[in-house]
């Protein structure tokens, strides 16, 4: 049977047999209780990770972003935001649903925002308008191809909330591939926030989970908010005890993933039908953009499936790749292949 190369998502990993080992001795309790060893350990690694007092564990990253979200703010709040960001586009409208605050979305490049852009947008004080209460930002920016936040460009923008006494909150679902591709620690990309969600299921290579970081006293709110969306679950350090090994174990090599998106960039660039610049490729996600309208990226999708190749439609005449530790240089080189074969002239 053909190997698939599925580079449709760094979410489609599934568990080394080395992982699944750790998940299956993991020591556990009830973390409803707060009694889970695994949990308990998780949290405290990703807070001194991150540079926070505290953590929780969360099931996912779209629960990581709504229950900051409904911790910072008060109904009919606004939370500025990347036009392209995932809680505007990806989250099912939560934060309306749930937190009731109204989101500003604002079109930045590649999902990075300015200050001066943010500036526009914070709201006086006047009773005609919401109160401007969060600024959300993504590291790196999924929509905007795995595109790194600058930190000094954070930095600016955090000076501008502490003049408007507006808190900050980063979607970090990817923040360690921002971290290993810079060199930067991620306590200090993280310092100017006041919370941080970050993913184990994209490039750490979890099956589940995502881990929020903050404050003692904001943490401590987050968990009741957690426990009203009915996130509180019971033995969870089998989850967790995936996550302690990936941060022990997977966070170098996304290195490696970089390289590899870099070398898949770099050759499926020379075909005239996809030309981009491939410096463009930062970290682990590919958009490639499609230079013919007679060509539509499902097409596109689908010629590329018939050769064992996965990738997703990605928006008008766009479609993505992400490499993860799924992929070898085995599957970049047989890709490479299939992309020339159907693609080159
Ligand atoms: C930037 C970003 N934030 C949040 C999420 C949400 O994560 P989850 O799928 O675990 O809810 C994703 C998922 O792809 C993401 O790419």
């Amino acid at each position: 049977m053909m190997r698939l190369i599925d580079l449709r998502s760094d979410t489609v990993t599934k568990p080394t047999d080395e992982m699944r080992k750790a998940m299956a001795t993991a020591e556990v309790g009830d973390d409803v209780f707060g009694e889970d060893p695994s949990v308990n350990l998780l949290q405290e690694k990703m807070a001194g990770l991150l540079g926070k007092e505290a953590a929780l564990f969360v099931a996912s990253g779209t629960m990581g972003n709504l229950v900051s979200i409904l911790t910072h703010t008060h109904p009919a709040d606004e939370v500025i935001l990347e036009a392209n960001s995932h809680p505007f586009h990806y989250e099912a409208a939560s934060a309306a649903a749930y937190a009731g605050v109204q989101f500003f979305p604002i079109l930045g490049n590649r999902g990075i925002l300015t200050d001066t852009e943010i500036a526009k947008a914070i709201r006086p004080d006047d009773p005609h308008f919401p109160k401007t209460r969060l600024i959300c930002l993504e590291n790196t920016h999924n929509r905007g191809g795995g595109k790194i936040y600058p930190l000094e460009e954070i930095q600016k923008i955090r000076a501008l909330a502490d003049a408007n006494g507006i808190a900050m909150h980063l979607d970090g679902a990817r923040l360690f591939n921002a971290t290993v591709a810079t060199g930067i620690p991620p306590a200090d990309y993280c310092k100017p926030f006041d919370s941080i969600s970050v993913c184990l299921s994209k490039g750490l290579g979890c099956p589940v989970g995502s881990v929020i970081a903050g404050s003692k006293e904001w943490i401590k709110a987050a968990h009741q908010n957690r426990k009203r969306l009915g996130g509180g679950m019971r033995q969870v350090g089998i989850l967790a005890a995936a996550g302690i090994y990936a941060l022990d174990h997977h966070m170098d090599r996304l290195a490696e993933d970089h390289r590899r998106a870099k070398e898949l960039a770099d050759a499926i660039s020379q075909i005239p039908l996809f030309e981009f610049t491939p410096s463009a490729v930062e970290t682990n996600i590919i958009v490639l953009p499609i230079h013919d309208p007679e060509t539509s990226p499902e097409e596109v999708v689908e010629r590329l499936k018939s050769e064992g190749v996965l990738v997703v439609p990605f928006g008008p005449g766009e479609i993505r790749l992400v490499t993860h530790i799924g992929i070898d240089d085995k599957d970049v080189a047989r890709t490479i292949e299939v992309f020339q074969k159907l693609f080159g002239e």
